[in-house]
């Protein structure tokens, strides 16, 4: 028997319960996967609320987790028992053991543990390809991440100091500062403060804006990134923690604004791209060059207050629920 989170009905952290059931075993093209870590995803908010809607109860959300192959059921030849692995985008990780096609899994490399493997595989791949295909970020390019000191911020933070940009981070509240700062922004704006943060970015380039903005925040912040940005920049509008993105279109067309809304699996369609690219963040990783987001765990069975710290703003960095 393994520790499973259930719903039975859509609605807020009091909805989950902790059980217990008797996974089985493996079908053709399955794996049955004994978790280590499992990611706490934004969206998961969204899968538990029924904001993302989806059928059956019971329920278990989350989308990514990292542990080790147990069992493989007939057909499976990418992988064998005792295998590392990683995954994202496959709902039902909120548990000790599952059952998962082997098509979703990707190789947790050598030197990574499976808590860098929960906090990174989603927000990793999603900050890697946003600066690499939403928006190629290259040297000297001035670009403005929101929510700087989140999961996915954190990394595009410091994934883009790498790629040798000039970071503009801006955080919720004067709290976040340091972390936003810890992960290498050059500058950090908190929003409470009152602040001119356009001006202050018009300042820093010369009048010109920022080359892109980062944005996976929506509705606060979205204004905000359509002023900052450059005449011809970009902005990518990969979330919306705050609520949706409301477009004031004049401004777009005006400056020439490309906007893209990009999501993970229109970035990285394949297993084969996105392995490559997981390969590549923790190689640097491993390395030392990229270092890795603060991480805060919770045991599996305590999801009901990681989904509670995550909505009410209270987190830095990745959450991860150990088991
Ligand atoms: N497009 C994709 O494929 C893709 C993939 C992964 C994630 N995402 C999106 O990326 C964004 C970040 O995801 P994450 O998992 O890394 O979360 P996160 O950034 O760790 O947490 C969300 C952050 O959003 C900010 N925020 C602003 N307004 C908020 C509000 N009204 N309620 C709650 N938070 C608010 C908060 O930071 P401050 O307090 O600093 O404002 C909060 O910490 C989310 O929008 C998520 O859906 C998209």
């Amino acid at each position: 028997m393994s520790i499973v989170i259930h719903q039975y009905a859509f609605g807020d952290a009091g909805t989950f319960t902790v059980e217990q059931e008797n996974v089985g075993e493996p079908g053709p093209g399955e794996v049955r996967l004994r978790q280590r870590a499992i990611g706490v995803n934004y969206i998961d908010l969204a899968f538990r609320s029924g904001a993302i809607a989806g059928n059956g109860f019971p329920r278990t959300i989350g989308l990514e987790a990292a542990g080790d192959v147990e069992a493989v059921g007939p057909g499976v030849t990418a992988f064998t028992v005792g295998d590392r692995v990683t995954y994202t985008s496959a709902p039902g990780a909120n548990a000790e053991k599952r059952l998962i096609p082997a098509s979703s899994l990707l190789r947790l490399p050598d030197g990574v543990t499976y808590e860098q493997g929960a906090a990174m595989t989603a927000k990793g791949l999603t900050a890697g390809a946003l600066i690499t295909k939403a928006y190629p970020v290259g040297e000297g390019d001035v670009i403005v991440v929101h929510a700087a000191a989140g999961g996915v911020g954190s990394l595009l933070v410091r994934w883009a100091k790498i790629a040798g940009a000039v970071v503009i981070g801006t955080v919720g509240s004067g709290a976040k500062v340091a972390a936003a700062e810890a992960n290498g922004a050059d500058h950090v704006y908190a929003l409470d403060s009152g602040e001119d943060v356009v001006a202050g970015i018009e300042r820093m380039t010369n009048g010109r804006g920022a080359d892109a903005v980062f944005d996976g925040v929506g509705r606060d912040t979205v204004g905000l990134s359509l002023r900052a940005v450059a005449a011809d920049g970009t902005v990518a509008l990969f979330g919306g923690a705050s609520g949706p993105p409301a477009l004031d279109t004049e401004l777009i067309s005006g400056k020439r604004i490309t906007v893209v809304q990009p999501s993970l699996d229109s970035m990285l369609p394949g297993q084969e791209q996105r392995q490559s690219l997981l390969d590549e963040m923790f190689r640097l990783v491993v390395a030392g060059d990229l270092g890795g987001p603060a991480v805060t765990t919770y045991p599996l069975r305590d999801v009901a207050r990681a989904h509670r710290d995550l909505e009410s703003r209270r987190t830095t960095g990745s959450l991860v629920l150990t088991v």
